[in-house]
């Protein structure tokens, strides 16, 4: 009894300590923001706390249902920010702030005082510390700063180049041909978010590592042994990336006595860093002897490795620092790509009319070519109506939000009427869905998913006019400046922009010329109403788990079938 009470007493006072402290600190920076002349909530627990994050959403409904709908209910939990939209910046204003126990945190809702922040990088920098955890293998341009992220960031930027937009285009159209025709072959779809995700890790394998994989659907993987395949073994460690940095790598490899799956886990793990060292060893022997032939194999494991061994002293970068960037490329560009593509088929499938926009323009860029004659450089540039439903999707739901921070250093941010003063240590939102969707920019219609608003019709020249000629004249519309967040701005964007742009549209190009996607109908259902339906899935069931994303696409199965022409 004695040692029950002991260690309950324990514990109260933990919990005690605890709650002062974090009182304490609350009350600190409820101080400080009172200062700064915005307008701002006070909530009792940090939203990245990790133990509250757990249970955060459930808590706050509990709540909600005793108590009603409050500040602490409304912003107090990972992802609020996505269905708030813009209600909260027309309340309190372009800038508001959250106090909280840990960190103060700006929010920006105008796209003028967005790009005064991103092109200020040092006095605005990225809060690191957020992506360090991504340093499994070793650092990355994500995760440094200053002398070292530039020349990381220089050495990168040479080897997204056009050739190697090339390949991605191909190997896009090859893996995302094989899909449709694995979706069509069956009557009803559940698996497209894993399926797509398939095409993007098929993507990045080819364009990062010259590997060619053939595209399996989910139900046709043969799971074979993860230590055989690099895509098997980055898949394995892309799916467990979050234990994976919590426990450091050398966990999973060094214990025997682990369970089953884990040991499998450290086995990918050797088996993905020994393929990243052989390819590497192999570029530094031809570049010893002088022979590369990187303008033909156009990898970007081979395109950095030369870069950096060509690079002069000091400027290079070291082992380690190739395979840390060789994995955030992979993290980076995998799962955005594909909760992307995710939100744009379901959105399709829901807005049958969409499809015949977006077919309407494949047909006439593309005629009756074969995939494989598709040509990047002259094909992809007039696939204006593809980009659009990739910017119309994104703007909607964004999948990585982007959070700057004012680090050891007071900084002063003009706020359009007057001139604020933020302290070290004030975390600053670009408030992507806010922004996003905020009327004053994007109109009336601005929370509709409406893929045309992107295009406008430039006058055609004289002569006689077609079907064809106007689609010509279309012209992509660049948003707003500051407007549009999906890739952040300046100097620290993302240097993937591109490549999945260029993927997005291939894949787009492939599912969509000569395929229609409908939902399949439930029982008693009309058509109409599962569009209904999709939409309500997406609007309901999306939210910010590492990234935005779809919860559960599996639940409406969709069914793809050939278009009449
Ligand atoms: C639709 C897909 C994508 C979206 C929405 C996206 C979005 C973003 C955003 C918002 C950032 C800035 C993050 C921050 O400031 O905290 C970023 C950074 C980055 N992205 Fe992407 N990205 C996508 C695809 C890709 C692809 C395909 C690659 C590579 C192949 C890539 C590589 C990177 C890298 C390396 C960084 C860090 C750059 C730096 O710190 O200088 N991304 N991305
Ligand atoms: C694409 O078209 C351009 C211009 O007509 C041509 O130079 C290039 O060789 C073509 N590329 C492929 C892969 O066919």
């Amino acid at each position: 009894m004695a040692i029950l009470a002991t260690i309950l007493w324990a514990c109260l006072l933990l919990l005690g300590t605890v709650t002062v402290q974090s009182s304490y600190s609350l009350f600190c920076n409820y101080l400080v923001a009172s200062k700064i002349g915005v307008r701002f909530h006070v909530i009792p627990i940090s939203h990245l706390n990790h133990f509250w994050m757990l249970v955060d959403q459930r808590v706050l409904r509990y709540v909600k249902r005793i108590f009603g709908e409050s500040t602490f209910t409304r912003y107090n939990w990972m992802g609020w920010e996505l269905n708030d939209r813009y209600h909260s910046h027309h309340e309190l204003g372009d800038v508001f702030m959250l106090v909280t126990p840990g960190r103060n945190w700006l929010y920006i809702g105008h796209p003028d005082i967005v790009m005064d922040i991103v092109r200020r990088r040092d006095d605005f920098p990225r809060c690191v510390e957020l992506t360090q955890i991504l340093d499994v293998f070793g650092p990355s341009v994500g995760s440094v700063e200053g002398q070292r992220w530039l020349q990381q960031r220089k050495l990168m930027a040479s080897c997204f180049n056009e050739p190697y937009n090339e390949v991605v285009w191909s190997e896009s159209i090859s893996q995302a041909t094989d899909m449709v025709r694995y979706w069509s072959s069956r009557p009803s779809v559940r698996s497209t978010a894993d399926d797509l995700r398939s095409v993007s890790l098929g993507v990045l394998s080819k364009a990062g590592f010259g590997k060619s994989f053939k595209f399996e659907g989910h139900e046709e993987t043969s799971h074979a042994d993860p230590a055989a395949s690099y895509k098997d073994s980055l898949q394995l460690i892309l799916e467990n990336c979050i234990l994976l940095i919590a426990m450091g790598p050398k966990f999973f490899t060094n214990m025997p006595w682990l369970p089953f799956k884990w040991r499998q886990l450290g086995e990918a793990v050797k088996a993905f860093r020994k393929s990243m060292t052989d390819m590497y060893e192999t570029e530094k022997r031809e570049v010893a002897v002088g022979k590369s032939n990187v303008g033909t194999r156009r990898t970007f494991l081979s395109s950095l490795a030369k870069a950096s061994l060509d690079a002069k002293d000091g400027e290079g970068l070291t082992e380690r620092e190739i395979y840390g960037n060789i994995f955030v490329i992979n993290f980076a560009g995998h799962d955005t790509v594909s909760h992307v593509f995710t939100f744009a088929v379901y959105f399709l499938a829901a807005n049958p009319e969409m499809q015949d926009w977006l077919s309407e323009e494949l047909r006439h860029v593309l005629g009756d070519r074969q995939p494989s004659e598709w040509n990047y450089t002259t094909d992809f540039p007039r696939l204006k109506r593809c980009l659009a439903v990739m910017y119309e999707s994104m703007r909607l739901y964004t999948p990585v939000p982007v959070t700057k921070w004012t680090q050891d250093k007071a900084q002063s941010l003009d706020i359009r009427d007057k001139t604020i003063l933020l302290p070290p240590n004030t975390m600053i939102c670009l408030a992507y869905s806010s922004l996003q969707t905020d009327p004053r920019w994007w109109g009336a219609d601005s929370l509709t998913w409406r893929p045309s608003r992107f295009i406008k019709q430039t006058a055609g020249g004289p002569g006689p006019r077609g079907k064809g000629a106007d689609l010509d004249a279309e012209q992509f519309v660049q948003p707003k400046r500051g407007s549009f967040v999906g890739w952040s701005e300046g100097a620290r964007d993302c240097p993937g922009r591109k490549f999945s742009q260029v993927e997005f549209v291939a894949t787009m190009a492939s599912l969509f010329r000569d395929w229609r996607v409908d939902p399949i109908t439930f029982e008693g259902e009309r058509v109409e109403d599962a569009r209904k339906r999709v939409l309500n899935l997406i609007e309901t069931e999306s939210a910010m788990v590492l990234l935005i994303q779809m919860l559960h696409p599996e639940k409406a199965p969709l069914t793809w079938s050939k278009r009449k022409v």
